[in-house]
């Protein structure tokens, strides 16, 4: 079976997880440290904390922006459950918004809408990598939560995608761009609310050792708990292949493109397949995804998967299901998506021979 995702690890990754055994160190620790170092400057970002998983790095952002209890964030019904599931345990309100048919990212015209008095934030999802158009939906004047997860290495106006909002999350679980089997991480322009983030990451213990003790040196092994908080800490064995995956992330990102721009010249001109969208000049997509709109899609993943080619749909709209059905909420074009939206294989380790066998097999599917 072809996969519909995927990642590229090999000996890189297993040398990095040796030495970590060698060393006798597998929690977090040094190579944490040297992946949070590499990665920030990677992307240009002020600060950087490896986290255990991009859903618990949303929930630490929603934590962090100090909202009033019960406020509400707008969130792209059009996404993954983490985003809302996010603000529920951060104590929050979700209040689901419609995404722009052609991007599938939120706008500013689909968010405002849902404003009211109780609205605290918004969460912007960088749909497949495709930049949101943030600078109108900043402009609104509420902090905004940057939702990376699919974005390492896509780029807004000049900006890694991560950097424009107040806070930003990445994912690197075993099917991102950058996967380490499971792991996330979180960057703010706002030192302050990054420092409170690091703080809350483990247990909400604000410094280990000889800083914390009241007593020095005599009793390092005293801390200071100031907040209340659940663990969220990388392990060195993740960061090591972090830092593995970041030595090769740039060739991993140009196979993506190649294949990216395989699709598009092969589908141009068909006009029952609707292709995705470009990112818009000056800024970068990271092809994480490729979604395609087709008619018969239901008819299309089956035939697929019955030729061996496994597809998908990302995402089930969270307004349709159980715990997120909000009366009357109608959102037409999450509604469209999923109906006729369909991703197919694109990962560094698929096969340009596949490429093309996936090319051939949708094309013959229409004849
Ligand atoms: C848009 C989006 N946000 C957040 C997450 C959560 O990331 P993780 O799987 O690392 O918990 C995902 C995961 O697929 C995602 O697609």
């Amino acid at each position: 079976m072809i996969n519909v995702f995927g990642s590229k690890v090999g000996a890189e990754e297993i040398a990095q997880i040796t030495e970590s055994i060698n060393n006798q160190w597998m929690g977090i620790g040094p190579k944490v440290k040297e992946f949070e170092e590499k990665f920030r400057d990677r992307l240009s970002l002020k600060n950087f904390a490896l986290l255990d998983s991009g859903s618990n790095a949303l929930y630490l952002a929603c934590t962090v922006l100090n909202l009033p209890k019960g406020s509400e964030i707008i969130v792209p019904t059009f996404t993954w459950v983490s985003c809302a599931q996010a603000v529920l345990l951060a104590g929050h309100k979700p209040v689901l918004c419609d995404v722009d048919i052609n991007t599938m990212n939120i706008t500013v015209e689909t968010v405002t809408p849902h404003i009211t008095e109780k609205t605290g934030a918004i969460m912007v999802v960088h749909y497949a990598g495709l930049p949101v158009d943030l600078d109108p939906i900043i402009a609104l004047g509420y902090p905004v939560i940057e939702d990376a997860a699919h974005a390492v290495d896509s780029w807004y106006r000049g900006k890694a995608c991560g950097t424009i909002g107040t806070v930003g999350i990445y994912s690197f679980d075993a099917v991102k761009n950058l996967a380490v089997g499971e792991g996330g991480g979180i960057t703010s322009q706002n030192q302050e609310i990054f420092d409170h983030a690091k703080i809350l990451r483990y247990c909400g213990i604000g410094k280990s050792g000889f800083e914390a003790s009241k007593h020095g040196k005599k009793r390092w092994w005293e801390y200071n708990i100031i907040s209340q908080f659940i663990k969220m800490n990388p392990s060195d064995i993740s960061a090591g292949i972090g830092l593995a995956q970041l030595s090769k992330l740039d060739d991993m990102q140009n196979y993506r493109k190649q294949i990216w721009d395989i699709y598009q010249a092969a589908f141009k001109g068909y006009d029952w397949i609707k292709t995705p969208e470009e990112a818009l000049p000056g800024d970068k997509h990271s092809y994480f995804t490729y979604a395609i709109r087709v008619p018969k899609r239901d008819e299309l993943a089956h035939y697929l998967f019955d030729n061996e080619i496994y597809s998908t749909l990302r995402y089930h709209p969270l307004h349709l299901n159980k715990l997120y059905e909000q009366l009357d909420t109608k959102l037409p074009n999450a509604e469209q998506l999923n109906e006729d939206a369909l991703s197919i294989p694109l990962h560094p380790n698929l096969k340009m021979s596949e490429v093309e066998y996936i090319i051939e097999k949708i094309k013959s599917f229409y004849l």
